[in-house]
């Protein structure tokens, strides 16, 4: 028996995988021997992502996917019908307080982190269910197991993330097909950056999103495709319905530690 988790065989979709944490699981997903479709509406990334791939002797190809857009849906379902690996990631950010934020603003950010999510699963869901083997990992965040002060509609939507895990885990539970979904703390990647480099000092800004996750640091994107690796793999047959915390222990402790 190997002992490191494989995807040997398998055929992998992550959506947002030109950045960051999608960028992250692609290249940890075709290391593991999945041969990756890199979904992203930004064909620059995902153009970069899949060439980080190849350089590496693994096997990707971009998929253009706005994760908004029905008619990308068709036209991906088209030339990617059969994916043993889902890996719902793509979303964005949004600062604002229940009083600031507009309705707009929460149906864009819904539009991406939510019905993102649930277009992205009515696509190749279905078929997953027919064959009777699958596994669906959704990005979601610290931000869906609690609330987050300043970000009413991003936290909102990862709430609702998590809550779109558990029950489609439910509902196909005694498919062959898993669903779970991976909460990361704070991770270093361009979209947290960019939010760092809008405080008047990013530096102190930076120290101070660092300190909150209990280990004092935080996270790198290569820590959230391990997980999300192991939870794509059969290693976790018996694991579904889950909201995994990769956190640097940030939920661990209900009140402020110092
Ligand atoms: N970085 C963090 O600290 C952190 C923490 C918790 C959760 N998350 C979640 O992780 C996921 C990835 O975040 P990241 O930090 O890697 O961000 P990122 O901005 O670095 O990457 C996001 C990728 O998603 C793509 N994308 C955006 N809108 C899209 C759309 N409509 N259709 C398809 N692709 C789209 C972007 O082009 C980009 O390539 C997000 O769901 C985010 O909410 C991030």
């Amino acid at each position: 028996m190997s002992s490191a988790f494989s995807l040997a065989g398998k055929t992998a979709l992550v959506t947002g995988a030109g950045s960051g944490i999608g960028q992250s699981i692609s290249s940890r997903f075709a290391a593991a021997g999945a041969f990756v479709w890199v979904a992203d509406v930004d064909a620059t990334g995902g153009h970069a992502t899949v060439a980080g791939i190849r350089q590496t002797g693994g096997a990707a190809e971009f998929l253009k996917l706005d994760v908004c857009n029905e008619a990308d849906f068709a036209a991906a379902f088209a030339r990617v019908p059969v994916v043993d690996v889902l890996v719902c990631n793509a979303g964005i950010g949004h600062v604002g307080t229940v009083l600031t934020t507009t309705p707009a603003d929460l149906e864009r950010i819904f539009s991406v982190n939510v019905h993102g999510v649930f277009r992205t699963m009515r696509t190749w869901m279905p078929g997953m269910v027919e064959r009777g083997r699958g596994s669906v990992v959704m990005t979601a965040s610290t931000a869906g197991l609690g609330g987050l002060v300043d970000r009413f509609a991003y936290a909102t939507s990862k709430h609702a993330v998590v809550g779109m895990a558990r029950s489609a885990a439910l509902d196909v539970a005694r498919t062959g097909v898993r669903v779970n979904c991976i909460c990361p703390g704070r991770v270093e990647t361009p979209f947290v950056r960019s939010r760092i480099n809008e405080y008047p000092d990013p530096a102190a800004a930076y120290r101070e999103m660092a300190s909150t996750q209990a280990q004092g640091r935080m996270g790198q994107p290569e820590e959230i495709a391990a997980a999300a690796l192991f939870l794509a793999s059969d290693d976790a047959s018996f694991v579904t319905g889950a909201a995994l915390a990769v956190d640097g222990g940030w939920t661990a402790g209900m009140f402020p530690q110092k």
